[in-house]
């Protein structure tokens, strides 16, 4: 096989954007003796499955709870897995080159984003993010919202995410983009592109280019990415954008890689980051049901046997693969499904 697998006994210092404005050690800390676990707690069949929400639909006392699992996290020892930071360097270790390739090829890095794992490692890290922050406030059927900010409602940065007093909230952001902010979808750092009344039909019309219009899997997915394969081949149509421009929108205009949603080494650190690619999740499925049905990798050994770990509510180390990511009802989650407006906003 020639799939992916990172090397974590081999983790080491990550590679840093230029001038970064905190040097993290991203490692996660590893169980000694090393004990890893394979994935199995597939959702048994009648059991009840998570939803997960538009935040515009839900109320204030179902975005306590992820207020509140939030708190918690932020309030663990720092050397606990669970704990907030740890989850952020979790991301932060796949994206920056934290992990080696297995031999012989320990000269290469290894990267998620810009190639065909982008969606399936996302999905995988929200997954284990949700049970742990799920588990931390003693409700299994918790599920992260999405911010749905290809909905017209969901065009803002959610009000929840912008009190100075809730743990949601972020020093590091574009003061300019709060709500009610109509986001820009296909932002460019210090070029705002159009005004805010053209901002929600500009923005439909490009979800549609990047959704309807992407329709093939080496478009929509990004690049075929194998075992001995230089990272980032070809980065995916909507990982390009609304996914990079939303961090970077979100993210402080006036430093240097737009910490920290606009740069991998911090991003996860936001809360936001979190219904963000909860919603990246939701249309990758989006995705792949256009047209009758589409197909992604999915008849890819490599792609399919491509691994990553990721520690679980209990405190276990556990290896997945991208296999067992692909029926989410299997892993005990469904989106609940709102309009689409941009599905025949045809520019
Ligand atoms: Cu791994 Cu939104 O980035």
């Amino acid at each position: 096989s020639r799939a992916i697998s990172p090397d974590i006994a081999k983790c080491g210092p990550v590679e840093l954007p230029p001038n970064a404005i905190t040097l993290p050690y991203c490692c996660p800390i590893l169980p000694s003796p090393l004990k890893i676990i394979d994935f199995k707690e597939f959702a048994k069949p009648n059991a009840p499955l998570r939803v997960r929400k538009p935040i515009h639909l839900l109320d204030d006392e179902y975005m306590a709870k992820l207020e509140k699992g939030i708190a918690i996290m932020k309030s663990l020892p720092e050397n606990d897995p669970r704990n907030y930071i740890q989850q952020a360097k979790v991301h932060c270790v796949y994206c920056n080159g934290g992990y080696p390739q297995k031999p012989p090829f320990q000269n290469l890095k290894i990267d998620i984003h810009r190639s065909w794992l982008f969606y399936p490692f996302h999905r995988w890290y929200i997954y284990f993010f949700e049970r742990i922050l799920g588990n931390l406030i003693g409700d299994p059927n918790f599920a992260v919202p999405y911010w749905s900010w290809d909905s017209i409602e969901g065009m803002q940065m959610p009000k929840y995410f912008a009190d100075p007093n809730s743990s949601l909230y972020h020093n590091l952001r574009d003061p300019r983009h709060l709500p009610p902010y109509i986001v820009d979808l296909n932002y460019h750092v210090n070029a705002e592109s159009t005004t805010q009344d053209q901002q929600v039909n500009y923005n439909l019309a490009f979800m549609y280019k990047q959704m309807v219009l992407a329709d093939t899997k080496e478009v929509f997915m990004g690049g075929v990415y194998r075992h001995g394969d230089q990272a980032q081949p070809a980065i995916g149509s909507v990982e390009l954008a609304p996914h990079n421009t939303v961090h970077k929108w979100v993210g402080r205009a006036d430093l240097p890689s737009q910490e920290d949603m606009g740069t991998f080494y911090t991003a996860a650190r936001d809360p936001i980051f979190y219904p963000h690619h909860s919603n990246l999740d939701r249309l990758w499925g989006i995705w792949t049901s256009l047209d009758g049905g589409r197909k992604d990798y999915r008849d890819d050994q490599d792609w399919l046997d491509s691994e990553f770990f990721f520690y679980d509510e209990n405190l276990n180390l556990v290896r997945v693969n991208i296999r067992d990511s692909l029926d989410t009802k299997k892993l005990g989650y469904v989106y609940e499904e709102v309009e689409l407006p941009w599905l025949n906003a045809s520019p």
